[in-house]
């Protein structure tokens, strides 16, 4: 397995050029099942997640195409309606696969995701949700079997605004007999993006963004041209990582109203920020305040962005709390940010740092993606020594080229193989 060395100390300068984000390009390349095509999708970042889900698509009769940075899509000739379980346990937003399989062939097999490092990540109300629309489900051998002759609206109350189930139902629903209408749904940009998507492909939604979505089933649908938005937890990983460098970093090709959260806190921490159409200047101060930070589903302050905060808190000054109110478990990152000499002391969902003046290089191990961003941002300015992150392959999932953004802006960074295993 690969692992990542990076000399720290160099302050981060220059610009970084931000991806199309991981969590809008799924659901968009999921929604391409639910019409012959072919669509095509630009700004699609290359991950391994999206590799993942090509792969089981493939499985189900789609044909990919990449022409540069537009990928193409066609569905036109879906001849299975499984996703199997040696694929979906490697990346569980494969049950963003349910609804549109439900909605264009009346029956879907895929196998139950579970849970991963920060959390059990149930898909109860996923299911709640289609068996309220009719939808025939029932669990066997570890797999979600889905029947339903037709689809119909219904009214739905999300218990938790969940964002991978506001997409599923979303999709579910555009060709539904009736209108769905979804309360306390998610309102995350990336759910937004998806409708915008479905209407150009024909779907009527009204409320994306907001957190009463209503959809009228329509009879059918075309395929449609569209750009995925900006990996705002990305470009939130980079703002981060310039702060703590005391760095002078141009975050391009961003969306700054996707991240008013992290910039309003990040500006309580001495950092300026200077917000421009479509990127963020970012210059890091001499010395970091601390900060206390709760996560909250969109607009508040991400939990995708907890624990790459949390390599900032601990160089900070003084102490900070962090409470983490999206997950169960999503602190793992904690015993390995204390292996380079954070003072971290945790207390259920909540993490009290206590600012040390430096950090020690040392090898850690990634346990999940955003606990691997933390690891990359300490190690930028741990001293004393190379620290090495191990088990990269989750950094993978979700960041392009990370380690060259990085080496672009200054860090010293390089990626070394490592043994198969
Ligand atoms: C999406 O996950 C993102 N993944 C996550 O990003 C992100 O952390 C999360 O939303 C929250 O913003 C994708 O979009 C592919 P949820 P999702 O359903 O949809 C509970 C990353 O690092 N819940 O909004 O799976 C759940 O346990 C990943 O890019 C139920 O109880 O999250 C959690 O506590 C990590 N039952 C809360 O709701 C359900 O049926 C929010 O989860 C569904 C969710």
């Amino acid at each position: 397995m690969d692992k990542i060395v990076i000399e720290g100390g160099y302050p981060l300068k220059g610009t970084v050029n931000i991806s199309g984000a991981k969590n809008a390009a799924l659901p968009a390349v999921a929604a391409c099942l639910l019409t012959g095509g072919p669509h095509r999708l630009r700004g699609i970042p290359r991950l391994r997640d999206i590799h993942t889900i090509k792969s089981i698509m493939e499985k189900l009769g789609t044909v990919f195409q990449e022409t540069g940075e537009t990928l193409e899509v066609d569905s036109g000739n879906l001849t299975a309606h499984e996703a199997p379980y040696e694929l979906v346990k490697t990346m569980r937003a494969s049950i963003l696969l349910l609804g549109p399989l439900l909605a264009r062939l009346g029956r879907a097999r895929i196998s139950l995701p579970g849970g991963c490092a920060i959390g059990a990540r149930p898909v109860n109300l996923h299911l709640k949700a289609l068996v309220s629309m009719g939808a025939d489900i029932h669990m066997e051998h570890g797999y979600i079997n889905a029947q339903a002759s037709k689809l119909k609206g219904a009214d739905i109350f999300f218990d938790i605004p969940t964002v991978t189930g506001t997409e599923n139902i979303m999709m579910a629903a555009v060709t539904a007999e009736g209108t769905t209408t979804l309360r306390n749904s998610a309102n995350e940009p990336e759910i937004k993006d998806l409708a915008e998507m479905l209407c150009a492909m024909g779907a009527e939604i009204e409320g994306a963004g907001t957190d009463t979505i209503i959809i009228h089933g329509v009879d059918h649908l075309v395929p449609c041209e569209h750009t995925i938005i900006p990996d705002r937890i990305e470009a939130g990983t980079f703002m981060i990582a310039a702060a703590l460098t005391r760095g002078d970093v141009h975050v391009n090709g961003c969306r700054p109203e996707h991240l008013t959260a992290l910039t309003e806190k990040l500006r309580q921490t001495g950092t300026k920020i200077t917000i421009k159409d479509k990127s963020i200047h970012v210059r890091g101060p001499e010395s970091i305040e601390s900060v206390d930070i709760k996560t909250m589903p969109f607009p508040g302050f991400a939990t995708d962005l907890q624990a790459q905060f949390m390599a900032l808190m601990t160089v900070a000054k003084g102490w900070s709390m962090f409470r983490e109110t999206v997950f169960e478990n999503r602190f793992i990152h904690v015993s390995e940010l204390r292996r380079l000499g954070a003072d971290i002391e945790i207390n259920g969902n909540q993490a009290l740092i206590r600012g040390r003046e430096k950090l020690l290089s040392a090898p850690v191990m990634a346990t999940d993606l955003r606990a691997s961003a933390s690891l990359i941002l300490a190690g930028l300015v741990a001293e004393g020594g190379a620290t090495e992150v191990h088990r990269i392959y989750h950094l993978d999932r979700g960041y392009e080229d990370i380690e060259n953004k990085f080496r672009t802006l200054g860090a010293k960074i390089r990626r070394e193989k490592g043994p198969a295993v």
